[in-house]
């Protein structure tokens, strides 16, 4: 089909209707396409040495702001930031540092539970220096891609200091695209890194598989990696008409501009509009449409800070039958810190996106159960996909799901 045909089709489709709340058999489909296809064996190793990696980098923070001295008696995140002079919710950052490396490494111990443990120094950790390159060599060895996800912790330990205390605003700038030196490294970071990569491909697996369409709003779309994939997989099945208009939308201007110059390249006739929105802010305004079925992000609803109200705004604003598809990192263990969060919660961004409660203990990620309790309270029908229990056998250290919020028609 030629991009000129391809923009009639596109041009005269109306909003496809919505479809009926789950698709037993769209969802069996999507989660042998999960065990079988998309974790790979490659996946699932890099995933662990990721993790690994992630424990050996935190160790060596460990060392450098010299925590075992700080440690002598068991002391709370916030006192650690205190005494280390760092910013305001840098406290955030300590926390999930030092929980992680006390329920995964003997060099700390955890007195007490949740957001009021408390840490201890239990032995120094030895240079890490010769794991993290046997660990570098191991990626590798799967695929010079994978080593972004590497590359991009390693970005945060050198810049560790200087966001949480000397400059902490830079890495909202970096996360943002308003740090032009390093937004190769964000957008390798959420695009090349398979690791990430796989959020996007898992949204528009489920969206393609359910036959999901009509008019779409992609919130924090940032460097494309939701509108690529999707507008890709839609193509394979020659269902692109099933899009009636995608309205793209971010807070990054330098995002927008990029996205929509490949965007436009590549799927000439897909009716496309683009826009800032800040799903921190009413999400009704300029180009936000009035009918709309589905509200899709990948990694980015997280960035709520309110998660009730936003999930009350999206359920608002989508047409009966709607629903919110959200390709998301979930915590499995609520209080854990992602790997790359080592980085990430250098930001203020990403530690203030948190109006914490039960269902939300952490800020930014939730877990499975969080989503579920949240999407129901904001009057959703709530389904995550895959099935996570019966994916963890195949793969333990399973950290996705495209969580989905179905509004009853
Ligand atoms: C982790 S990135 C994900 C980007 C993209 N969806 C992807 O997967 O490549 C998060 C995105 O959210 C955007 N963002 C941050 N705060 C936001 C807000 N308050 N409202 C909307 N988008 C926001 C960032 O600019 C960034 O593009």
């Amino acid at each position: 089909m030629t991009s000129s045909e391809l923009a009639a089709v596109v041009d005269s489709s109306r909003p496809a209707p919505p479809s009926e709340n789950r698709d037993p058999a769209a969802s069996d489909g999507f989660d042998r396409w999960c065990r079988d296809a998309l974790y790979s064996a490659s996946v699932i190793e890099a995933t662990a040495i990721l993790d690994r990696y992630c424990d050996h980098q935190l160790q060596a923070v460990y060392r450098t702001l010299e925590l075992g001295s700080l440690l002598r008696e068991p002391s709370g995140a916030a006192e650690v930031a205190a005494r280390l002079r760092l910013v305001d919710s840098a406290e955030i950052t300590m926390h999930a540092l030092l929980y992680r490396l006390a329920r995964r490494t003997p060099f700390v111990e955890m007195v007490g539970q949740g957001l009021d443990a408390r840490f201890v120094h239990r032995a120094d950790p030895p240079d890490p220096g010769p794991e993290l390159a046997a660990l570098r060599e191991r990626m590798a060895g799967l695929g010079s891609a994978y080593c972004v996800s590497l590359d991009f912790l390693d970005f945060g330990v050198e810049h560790f200091e200087r966001s949480l205390r000397d400059d902490p605003d830079f890495m909202d700038r970096m996360l943002s695209g308003r740090e032009g030196t390093f937004a190769e490294l964000w957008h390798a970071a959420t695009n090349l890194d398979p690791l990430q990569d796989l959020h996007g491909a898992m949204g528009a697996e489920a969206i393609t598989r359910h036959g999901w369409g009509g008019v779409i709003l992609e919130l924090g779309g940032g460097t494309g990696n939701g509108i690529r994939h999707l507008l890709q997989r839609l193509g394979t099945e020659d269902a692109l008409a099933r899009v009636g208009h995608y309205v793209f939308t971010d807070i990054s201007v330098r995002f927008l501009m990029k996205t929509r110059a490949e965007v436009k390249r590549s799927w000439p006739g897909v009716n496309c509009s683009w826009t800032f929105a800040d799903l921190n802010q009413p999400l009704r305004g300029f180009r936000i449409p009035e009918h709309i079925d589905l509200v899709y992000a990948v990694n980015a609803a997280h960035v709520a800070r309110d998660m009730p109200a936003f999930l009350r705004q999206c359920h608002e604003v989508l047409a009966p039958g709607g629903r919110v598809v959200f390709a998301e990192r979930v915590r499995i263990d609520p209080y854990e810190m992602a790997p790359r969060e080592l980085t990430l919660n250098l930001s203020v961004y990403h530690r203030g996106a948190a109006l914490r409660s039960e269902a939300r203990p952490m800020h930014c990620y939730l877990s499975p159960g969080g989503w579920s309790t949240l999407l129901r309270e904001a009057g959703f029908e709530p389904e995550l996909l895959p099935d996570l229990d019966g994916m963890a056998e195949h793969f333990p250290q399973q950290y996705a799901a495209v969580v989905v919020g179905h509004k009853p028609a």
